[in-house]
């Protein structure tokens, strides 16, 4: 296995080297109360805190700096604009190269009160819980910050979500106000996200406040006079000064919703001060980011990459961040690569199938720019192929830039296993080592991490006793990840996808429970099996198995109605690969589905291991003769 050195760039500023570093790192496992208490000095408080930390992984009340008071937004935009105000904060680019702007530091502070000013005058004040479904806008990031500024708690919801999948978390989080706009574009398809707005309220009667950002100038045909503003002349009308908020350290700053191993989403609750302090310093440590820097990172708004490494992290070490509306291949294949030129990026961060996607295009569209600007590059959402890895690295990066391979989730708030820009020894498809303040652990193939850290989420909204059954009980006193991993001589780990019933389509995450239970929806189906298979450019894709009801037919035209339905209650992008009718499905005698078996005949996977506890093992030889 061929290694690459850390050090492939000039560093302007060391603050340490690798003995330093790893001094560091020790220290914030022996005494991680000290070490983070140094930390937090990087924060600005509007009351010191008293605890560093305490809690029980037993009970889950995790709590960091206890007693102190700030705010995120102050942290993200208002400490920064008296001495660097006119310093570019967002970078907008459009669905198409003509649509372009941006933000500096005073201009996101007056955004940013004028419309926390706007969800005032709509009644929200601090803990309400507001949902922002919106497209790939500066107004996205604005309005996270807006609602962090008052203390209401965000919710943002990913706009490729459908319109029942979107009623089902606003209902979850009790959202009375929706930020959102009437339709994006992303590459040629057109999402009509006020449309599914309109449609999700119907089943939310509590909604009393929809703020839309009208992009494409159209009035749309189900505005509601008592119900829905127009976001700018709503926000015209407000004062430009908002004091902020003084939040506890542990009050909820945001809700993000992951699925998981049942049918119902889990609200991960996410607490000011830990997220922020540990989105802030990740951030800066891992990718050594220098003031001065543009930083992109392509993920949306709607997963945790882009809260915590688009707008907190990134917003917090004052850097300058590049927000893209668009996609990979449109209107070509360089689209990418020439942002990189136009806003001489420095740090490109991104997910493994997006490079897939591109890198099966050839080199052509690559050579044709430059990327002489670009110093670090980033991965993140699954695991990456190691011909992926080097393609990034010789092709994209010119053989010069270090590739973080970034491992964590939702959950974690940031980083837990990465390299270190400049730091650490590179492995292609690695991950290699923890983060300050992170200790892995191996359980049997499974990840879990020994300790709390500030980053951790707290609990999940409206289910407490589900986080702590879920990720802190399973063995004790540890925290469990439900993916799978190995270590290897240095010490590197390598991690091998989710042991769990999640599937990583396109490092969007979906729960096989979710599909299922979508398709069960349907009148014509009995039952229901999803599984995962690999997928050359999206990492995983879903198999599912479906059984119908009696004397219904099993015909292309049903199999098109139930990737509709799942359409319809989840989204596009969790729509199965491949549907199997099947007249039963493997089940041990005390009827539980042998998932393990559904996997293997999905892949083609002749070894089936002991059926011995399959209640009738015929089932086996029928489903893998009518394998798709
Ligand atoms: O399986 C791991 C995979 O993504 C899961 C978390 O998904 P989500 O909460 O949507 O967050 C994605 C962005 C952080 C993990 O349990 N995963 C994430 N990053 C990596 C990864 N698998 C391998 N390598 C990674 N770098």
């Amino acid at each position: 296995m061929h290694c690459y050195p850390a050090n492939l760039y000039h560093r302007k500023t060391a603050p340490y080297d690798k003995i330093e570093f790893d001094a560091l790192y020790a220290q914030s496992i022996q005494d991680p109360a000290g070490f983070w208490a140094e930390q937090s000095k990087k924060l600005a408080w509007f009351q010191p805190w008293e605890q560093v930390f305490e809690g029980s992984f037993e009970k889950g009340d995790i709590s960091w700096f206890r007693g102190g008071k700030l705010n995120a937004c102050y942290n993200c935009v208002d400490r920064h604009v008296e001495k660097h105000g006119d310093e570019k904060a967002l970078l907008w680019e459009g669905n198409t190269p003509r649509e372009s702007s941006s933000l500096s530091y005073s201009e996101l502070y007056l955004a940013v009160c004028q419309l926390a000013n706007a969800l005032k005058s709509r009644g929200v004040t601090k803990g309400d819980r507001v949902c922002i479904y919106m497209p790939m806008i500066m107004e996205a990031a604005i309005a996270m910050l807006a609602c962090a500024r008052i203390g209401a708690v965000h919710s943002v919801v990913f706009g490729g979500f459908s319109s029942d999948a979107l009623a089902n978390r606003i209902t979850d989080a009790d959202c009375k106000c929706i930020i959102t706009a009437d339709e994006t574009e992303r590459g040629t398809k057109k999402i009509p996200l006020k449309k599914n707005v309109d449609e999700a309220l119907k089943h939310c009667c509590d909604v009393h406040t929809v703020i839309v950002v009208n992009q494409s100038q159209k009035s749309t045909e189900t505005w509601n006079d008592d119900r829905d503003h127009d976001y700018y002349t709503l926000v015209s009308q407000q004062p430009t000064c908002c004091p902020c908020e003084e939040m506890d350290a542990e009050d909820p700053l945001f809700i993000l919703y992951t699925s998981g191993s049942t049918g119902k989403p889990k609200g991960i609750l996410h607490t000011n001060a830990g997220y922020l302090l540990y989105s802030m310093v990740s951030f800066q440590t891992v990718f050594d980011y220098q003031p001065g820097e543009v930083y992109w990172c392509t993920a949306d708004i709607g997963w945790i990459t882009g809260h915590s490494y688009v707008v907190y992290g990134p917003l917090a070490n004052r850097a300058t961040s590049v927000i893209f509306a668009g996609v990979p291949n449109y209107p070509d294949m360089s689209r990418y690569w020439q942002i990189v030129d136009k806003y001489q990026v420095n740090i490109f961060y991104t997910a493994p199938t997006a490079l897939r996607t591109l890198m099966a295009a050839g080199d052509e569209p690559v050579k044709s720019t430059w990327r002489t600007s670009l110093r670090c590059l980033g991965s993140v959402g699954e695991p990456i192929n190691p011909e992926v890895w080097e393609w990034y690295f010789h092709v994209i990066g010119n053989g010069h830039c270090p590739i973080m391979d970034t491992w964590w989730q939702t959950e974690t708030g940031g980083f837990l296993i990465t390299p270190i820009a400049g730091i650490t020894n590179l492995k292609p498809g690695s991950a290699t080592l923890p983060f300050f303040g992170i200790q892995p652990t191996l359980v049997e193939g499974e990840l879990y991490i020994e300790a709390s850290w500030p980053g951790q989420m707290r609990s999940i909204y409206n289910d407490h006793q589900r986080f702590i059954t879920t990720y802190l009980s399973q063995v004790k006193n540890k925290y469990c990840t439900g993916d799978g991993a190995h270590q290897d001589d240095d010490g590197y780990y390598w991690l091998t996808g989710r042991v769990d019933d999640v599937i990583k389509v396109s490092g969007h995450r979906v729960g096989s429970a979710e599909v299922e239970s979508a398709l069960v929806d349907d009148h014509r189906v009995a039952e229901a099996a999803v599984v995962s298979i690999p997928h050359a450019i999206k990492g995983e894709s879903i198999y599912a198995f479906v059984i119908l009801k009696q004397n219904q037919i099993p015909t292309d035209t049903l199999k098109s109605a139930l990737k509709d339905q799942i359409k319809k209650e989840i989204g596009a992008f969790a729509v199965p690969e491949h549907i199997q009718f099947a007249n039963d499905l493997p089940k041990t005698r005390s009827g539980k589905i042998m998932r393990r078996l559904l996997r293997k005949i999905a892949n083609g996977d002749d070894d089936l291991g002991d059926i011995s506890t399959l209640a009738d093992p015929d089932i086996i030889h029928t489903l893998i003769q009518n394998k798709l």
